[in-house]
């Protein structure tokens, strides 16, 4: 772990600040209550705000195989590509070709006429860093093709030369060495003719045209943007969605077969979420990342529902087909269909697929028929994949006690500090429970807030005291492109150079770095408020009465005891603990301003500082803040 500083400003400042009330926190370290579950702490990925492409995906070129729409109209443009020096370019259709790649795009001129491509809101191209391109080409009358990544006003980034360009299409791979940095550079191509094409014109064609950097994790994902997942060292990753799995209709519902096998032959999507997805990250790639994150993977399939249309039930049989063949592509041997199909991608090991959710936020009794279907076939020739089935609406239990049950939670920092934080206090079933979604998105700021990540730490401290009902939990949503925020908040917001962080990420993984083996019974005397909120979703408003002081305590394997503490005000809290002291690492988070928040202006606004104690039982929070000590073993 690293120490920050040995005893920071935070902790000096805490120690100074004049303190209203004091809250006893006991801790009972003699005994446990029940074992902690393996894996609490995860994380929910959707395809959503372009977290994928524009996001995690390291794919630079937008509409890169020129099949993106317009809208959900599917009516093909040139969207992200502009014609440069005096180009006529347009969309061609490409004869006998695979169904999911039928365009390319022509380029019509004279002596430096191309095209450039804009990228994600830009392309970010760093100093020394070197981006691979591939690019299909054919063309008439082309002596030579010059690439360029180029920003406004200043000399070529990188560059590099294209020769052999004939009439046939030809796949070409150069490397670009950046010499400078830009967050917003485009990639261009200009054509050269030859004497043919310069007395008469030349015309080339263009397609799947790609650029990725040199440094992307196994060849797909943005180093940075994979760093920042591994920081929250997730137990499980919950894919590809969300509302994405549903789609608005049937056609844009999420299916995983068409995001397999040769990325240029994938389905190019309308995503719910306003943009194209190239499935460029498809079930294999989802499998991958996992693999990645030594995480054991979630995936949700559709149900047969989106959310305008419901399949009839004799249509269903193919959604039964895909549950089953998911899990053999998955862990199937190599030599059965779709455990083939998986070697043949260079997987021939099994992913361990361990998580099955059927649907997602689907309710009712057409979800339960479907949700049975499928769950019978999968339970039959896969009973150790664990089914994961939908609370929404009426739908409170379907089937079988051995499912774990999906809840999500979007709503106010009042919410989750008050009620929420008691929802499992009182265990309701013998089944398990997925907290699959939840997060602040009222009360707060667009890219997340200090009050909002104090918010859903209270309501983690719930989780995290419940484990004997609670198995599994995932903030959402995971990523946004900062310039694409349909939804907000979201807990890792990618530039075209970087990343910023909305301060929940920080409580993410505080949390899922102290995790402990057991947990600990732990009694809280402290004082309460109330204030009002309106319900989320419906009419009427909610009396919030919220404890100032939150507790929850877990022992490590090695006897040693983690205790985290939540300040729900904004006022500095006195603390006396009760049953642990001694030699501490004391992680501290927070004490600020209610919507201080990290932006691309400032990307580490907030963090949190670590320094080592002596604990002698008394402690002061400052407001709205996050304490976690985590005790030596006595006697060590
Ligand atoms: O996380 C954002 C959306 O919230 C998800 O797509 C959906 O499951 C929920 O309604």
């Amino acid at each position: 772990m690293r120490i920050r500083s040995m005893l920071s400003m935070q902790c000096i400042l805490a120690a100074m600040f004049s303190i209203a009330g004091e809250n006893v926190i006991k801790v009972d370290a003699s005994k446990a209550l029940y074992p902690t579950s393996a894996d609490l702490w995860g994380i929910f990925f959707e395809d959503i705000d372009l977290s994928l492409d524009g996001g995690v995906y390291a794919e630079m070129v937008r509409n890169r195989s020129f099949e993106d729409g317009n809208g959900s109209d599917r009516e093909l443009t040139l969207e992200y590509w502009n014609p440069i020096g005096g180009a006529e370019c347009f969309l061609s259709k490409k004869p006998n070709a695979h169904p999911n790649d039928r365009h390319c795009v022509t380029v019509r001129g004279y002596r430096g006429a191309g095209i450039a491509n804009e990228g994600y809101f830009g392309i970010g191209v760093r100093k020394g860093a070197s981006y691979n391109l591939s690019v299909a080409l054919k063309g008439d009358g082309v002596m030579a093709v010059e690439v360029a990544l180029e920003a406004y006003n200043k000399p070529a980034l990188a560059t590099a030369r294209i020769e052999g360009v004939a009439d046939e299409w030809k796949t070409f791979n150069v490397t670009l060495v950046a010499n400078d940095t830009d967050p917003q550079a485009r990639l261009a191509f200009r054509f050269l003719p030859n004497r043919k094409g310069g007395r008469c014109g030349m015309e080339a064609q263009l397609d799947h045209v790609s650029l990725m950097p040199a440094d992307a994790v196994a060849g797909l994902f943005r180093s940075d943007l994979v760093e920042k997942l591994a920081a929250l060292n997730p137990s499980f990753v919950r894919f590809p969605g969300g509302c994405w799995v549903e789609g608005d209709t049937m056609k844009d519902a999420y299916r995983w077969k068409t995001t397999i096998g040769d990325k240029w032959n994938r389905r190019t999507q309308w995503n719910i979420w306003k943009y194209w997805s190239t499935n460029g990250v498809g079930f294999h790639e989802y499998l991958l990342l996992s693999e990645a994150l030594k995480a054991k993977p979630l995936f949700c399939i559709n149900v047969g529902m989106s959310h305008k249309e419901t399949v009839p039930m004799d249509k269903m049989g193919e959604f039964v087909q895909d549950a089953l063949d998911c899990i053999e592509y998955a862990n199937g041997p190599v030599d059965s269909e779709w455990g083939a199909k998986r070697a043949e991608a260079g997987h021939p090991e099994p992913f361990g697929l361990k998580y099955l959710e059927i649907g997602n936020e689907n309710g009712g009794k057409e979800y339960e028929e479907r949700y049975a279907l499928i769950a019978k076939a999968v339970r039959e020739k896969y009973p150790d994949v664990q089914l994961v089935f939908d609370n929404w609406k009426e739908t409170k239990r379907v089937d079988d006690p051995k499912d774990l049950r999906d809840d999500h939670f979007y709503d106010h920092p009042d919410r989750l500090m008050g009620d929420l934080a008691h929802e499992y206090d009182n265990a309701k079933g013998d089944f398990g429970i997925f907290v699959g979604e939840y997060a602040v998105v009222r009360g707060t700021h667009r890219y997340g807030s200090l009050r909002g990540a104090i918010g859903e730490a209270a309501f983690m401290m719930g989780l995290e005291r419940n484990q004997n009902q609670v198995k599994l939990a995932a903030y959402a949503p995971l990523f946004a492109n900062a310039q694409h925020t349909v939804w907000t908040p979201n807990l890792i917001y990618p530039t075209t150079l970087g990343s910023f962080v909305n301060p929940s990420w920080t409580v993410q993984k505080l949390f899922s770095e102290n995790r402990g083996a057991e947990v600990l019974k732990v009694d809280v005397t402290t004082g309460t408020f109330e204030t009002k909120t309106d319900f989320a979703w419906g009419k009427g408003v909610n009396t919030n009465v919220i404890e100032n002081v939150q507790a929850s305590a877990v022992r490590e394997r090695d006897g040693s005891v983690i205790l985290k503490l939540v300040n729900c005000t904004e006022e500095p809290q006195a603390v006396r603990v009760e049953g642990v002291k001694g030699k501490a690492i004391k992680t501290l988070f927070g004490g600020g301003d209610r919507m201080a928040h990290n932006s691309h202006a400032e990307p580490e606004a907030l963090n949190e500082s670590i320094c080592t104690i002596d604990f002698d039982g008394v402690d002061a929070m400052p407001p709205l803040s996050l304490v976690i000590y985590r005790f030596e073993v006595i006697g060590k």
